[in-house]
């Protein structure tokens, strides 16, 4: 008996697949959304045209944007296209500065978002769009959940390979402990 168990679990290809889809119940969560470091290595800054670092970007609801700058300096105000174009932060629709100089703002809505600093900041350049999509349906597989809205798209795959690797494990463990 005790051959039995330990051979079982040091190679049969049961236990190797059963490692593997709990490898890929936790890495799927994180491969679905993005977190963009605004800017890369330069972050939030002057001298950085931020619709040429957007332009081969695919944004998508879920991911977000991440600002590093000089929190002594700058600030990110959310504003509509008008201002954006103008540079009035005057009426900002939302100010996601926290004080820190690293502030993580959520794309969680599939439209455009406008972002300016503020302090004159933003006639020299410092503004972006981005134009948030949503999630590509995923690739083959499942024909249903891929016409579905894409967030419930997105849950349905997350829960059924967890549902699929739970009863796995627990079978394993049923049989063999
Ligand atoms: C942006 O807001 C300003 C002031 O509230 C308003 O005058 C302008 O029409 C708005 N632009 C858009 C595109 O909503
Ligand atoms: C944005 O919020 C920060 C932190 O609360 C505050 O210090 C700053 O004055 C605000 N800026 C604007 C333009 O509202
Ligand atoms: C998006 O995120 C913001 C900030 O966390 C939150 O206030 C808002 O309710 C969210 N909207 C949706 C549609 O989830
Ligand atoms: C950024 O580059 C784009 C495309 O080359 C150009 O149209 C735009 O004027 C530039 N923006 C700034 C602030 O230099």
């Amino acid at each position: 008996m005790e051959g039995l168990r330990k051979g079982f679990l040091s190679g049969s290809p049961a236990m190797v697949l059963m490692v593997l889809m709990c490898t890929v119940v936790v890495r799927l969560p994180e491969a679905s959304a993005t977190r963009w470091t605004v800017g890369a290595n330069m972050g939030w800054t002057t001298n950085v045209n931020y619709t040429i670092w957007a332009k081969d970007k695919h944004f998508y609801n879920g991911d977000w944007l991440f600002f590093v700058y000089d929190r002594n300096q700058m600030n990110v105000l959310e504003v509509n296209k008008t201002d954006y174009e103008t540079c009035n932060t005057d009426h900002p629709l939302h100010n996601w500065t926290t004080g820190a100089g690293r502030d993580v703002v959520p794309l969680n809505v599939t439209r455009h978002y406008y972002f300016v600093s503020g302090k004159g900041f933003c006639y020299g350049g410092m503004k972006l769009a981005v134009r948030v999509e949503n999630l590509p349906p995923p690739p083959s597989s499942s024909p249903i959940i891929s016409w579905a809205p894409s967030v419930n798209s997105r849950d349905q795959n997350l829960l059924l390979p967890v549902v699929f690797a739970i009863g796995a494990a627990w079978d394993v463990f049923l049989q063999f402990w």
